[in-house]
C-alpha cells in the first residue's frame, strides 16, 4: 500500500490546544522567533522533533509497573542489554541517558588531541562532542547529500573517494574511528545502503580504523534498504538491521527514536577494552554500568520499544506517513528534499525564501511564520543550527531547511494534511515573509537558546 492506514488503535487520548493567529503572534515574539523557545501548550502540532516525542505501546506502559528500581543489578537492565544484542548484535552495552550521554563516553575513550573523525554530515550533538576532545570533525558524505533537489535512493552514503583521500592526507593513525549515520538527519532523513556499509567496513578495517555507527534512525535505514536495494525486498527489516550491524564495530543510540521511548540510550561495541573504559566513565557521567543515567522502569520500556521498532507494519507505516507530507507538498510545488527521508520532511528554505539571504536566517524565519500560520511547531536546521568555524565565522551550511519532523505513533493522516496546507498556503505568500538577525546567541549549540528579532 501506498499510504497504509495505523497498524495500531488509540487507547489514551491526549488533548491538544488551540490558539488564535492574534496568539500565535505574541507568542513567537515572546520567544525570541525561536521554536525551541515557545511553550508546548502553544503549539498545536508538534513537529519540533521525532526525538522523546513517541506513543509508548500499552505494553510499554505496562512494563514501567514491572520496573525494578535496586541500585545495582536490576533486572531490567538485563532486559535491555539482551534486547540490544538480540536485535543489534553487538557483544556488549553501556546504557546512557540518551544519545549524547553515549557521544559522549566513545568521545572521550577514542578521540586524542588533533585526531580527526570523518562522517556522513555532522550531527550538531555528535560534532560538539568531537570538537571538546580535540578531535576535528570531517564531512565525507557523497556531494549529492548536499544537494536538496537530487533525487537518489542512497543519498546518505559515504563518499569512499573523500573517505580515502583524508587517510592519504592526515593518515590512519590520526583517525580512530568513522561515524556513519544511519540515517543523516541533518542530509534530510537519507539511508545509507548495505553495499556502502560493506565497503566502508573494507577500507576501515585495511586501514586499522574502527566503524561506529550513529544508530538513532537504523531502523528507518533498515526500512529502505529493504525498499530500495536489490536482493533485500524479501528481508525482514530485523534480518537487515541485524546485517547493517554487522558491518560496525560499535554504534551510539539515541532510544528516543527508534527504540521507540521517551528517554534513554546506549553505547554499544564488540571490542573489550573499549567496553572496559566506558563502564570506568559511565559512572562518573550517568551511574552504574546497569543503569547508565536511566530507572529500571525506562529501561524495561526500552528493551520493549527495540523489540516493536522492527514490527514490518509499524515501520512500514511510520516511514510511509513521512511521505505522505513529504508527497503531498511537493505535488504543490514547495521545494523540499527529495526523496522524502525517514523522520521527517525536510523544507528547502533557500529555494522556499528565495528573496531572503542565508544571512537573514530564511528558514529560522520560515519556521517562525509556520507557526504563525497555523499552531505547527518546526526546527530550523540550516545556518543557525551549523553554528560558527574556529575562527568565530558563521558556518554557511549547503542546506538551509526547516524539519517538520513526526514523532512516531503520535499523530494521523490528518493531522499531515493540516500541515500540507498551512505550508503550501504559505508558499503561495511567500514574498511576504521576512528575514530575520540575532539579537542573543550563545557559544555552544546555539540553535536551542538564540533570540531574533525581524529586520
Ligand atoms: N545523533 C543523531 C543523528 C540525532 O538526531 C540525535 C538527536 C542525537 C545523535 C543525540 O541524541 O538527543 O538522545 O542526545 N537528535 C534530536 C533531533 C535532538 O531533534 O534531531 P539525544
Amino acid at each position: 500500500k501506498k499510504y497504509p492506514a495505523e497498524p495500531f488503535k488509540i487507547k489514551a487520548v491526549e488533548t491538544i490546544e488551540m490558539t488564535t493567529k492574534e496568539q500565535r503572534k505574541e507568542a513567537i515574539k515572546e520567544a525570541g522567533y525561536n521554536t525551541f523557545l515557545l511553550d508546548s501548550d502553544q503549539v498545536y502540532i508538534d513537529l519540533l522533533t521525532d526525538s522523546g516525542t513517541s506513543a509508548m505501546s500499552d505494553k510499554q506502559w505496562a512494563s514501567l509497573m514491572i520496573g525494578d528500581e535496586a541500585y545495582a543489578g536490576s533486572d531490567n537492565w538485563y532486559k535491555l542489554e539482551k534486547a540490544v544484542k538480540e536485535v543489534y548484535g553487538f557483544d556488549y552495552v553501556v546504557p546512557t541517558h540518551q544519545g549524547r550521554g553515549a557521544e559522549n563516553l566513545l568521545s572521550q575513550i577514542m578521540i586524542e588531541e588533533g585526531d580527526y573523525i570523518p562522517g556522513n554530515m555532522y550531527f550538531t550533538t555528535t560534532k560538539a562532542h568531537q570538537k571538546l576532545n580535540g578531535g576535528k570533525f570531517v564531512d565525507v558524505i557523497v556531494d549529492e547529500g548536499h544537494q536538496p533537489s537530487v533525487d537518489a535512493p542512497f543519498k546518505g552514503n559515504v563518499d569512499l573517494d573523500k573517505y580515502q583521500e583524508l587517510i592519504d592526507e592526515v593518515g590512519a593513525d590520526k583517525i580512530p574511528y568513522i561515524c556513519v549515520a544511519v540515517t543523516v538527519n541533518m542530509a534530510g532523513g537519507q539511508p545509507v545502503s548495505m553495499d556502502n556499509l560493506k565497503k566502508v567496513k573494507e577500507i576501515s578495517e585495511k586501514n586499522d580504523i574502527k566503524v561506529m555507527y550513529d544508530a538513532t534512525r537504523c531502523v528507518e535505514n533498515a526500512y529502505f534498504i529493504k525498499e530500495r536495494e536489490d536482493g533485500y525486498e524479501d528481508k525482514t527489516v530485523a534480518e537487515i538491521l541485524k546485517e547493517m550491524m554487522s558491518y560496525a564495530d560499535g554504534c551510539t543510540m539515541s532510544g528516543k527514536k527508534d527504540c521507540l521511548v521517551n528517554i534513554g540510550g546506549f553505547l554499544a561495541m564488540n571490542d573489550e577494552d573499549i567496553y572496559t573504559e566506558a563502564t570506568q566513565l559511565v559512572v562518573v557521567y550517568e551511574g552504574m554500568p546497569s543503569y547508565g543515567g536511566l530507572a529500571g522502569r525506562d529501561m524495561e520500556a526500552m528493551a520493549q520499544g527495540i523489540y516493536e521498532s522492527v514490527d514490518p507494519n509499524y515501520i512500514e507505516h511510520r516511514v510511509k506517513q513521512v511521505r505522505y507530507l513529504g508527497d503531498r507538498l511537493a505535488e504543490a510545488g514547495v521545494p523540499i528534499i527529495k526523496p522524502v527521508g525517514g523522520h521527517a520532511v525536510f523544507i528547502d528554505a533557500k529555494s522556499f525564501l528565495s528573496h531572503l539571504s542565508q544571512d537573514q536566517l530564511p528558514a529560522q524565519a520560515l519556521a517562525a511564520a509556520i507557526y504563525v500560520d497555523s499552531g505547527v511547531r518546526s526546527m530550523e536546521r540550516g545556518i543557525v543550527s551549523a553554528g560558527r568555524d574556529a575562527d568565530g565565522n558563521h558556518c554557511y551550511p549547503e542546506l538551509e531547511t526547516v524539519r517538520l519532523t513526526i514523532p512516531r505513533r503520535v499523530y494521523t493522516y490528518a493531522h499531515m494534511d493540516v500541515v500540507a496546507d498551512s505550508v503550501i498556503n504559505l508558499y503561495e505568500n511567500r514574498d511576504s515573509i521576512k528575514g530575520l538577525e540575532f539579537v542573543y546567541e550563545p557559544p555552544v549549540l546555539r540553535f536551542f537558546t538564540s533570540r531574533f528579532a525581524p529586520i
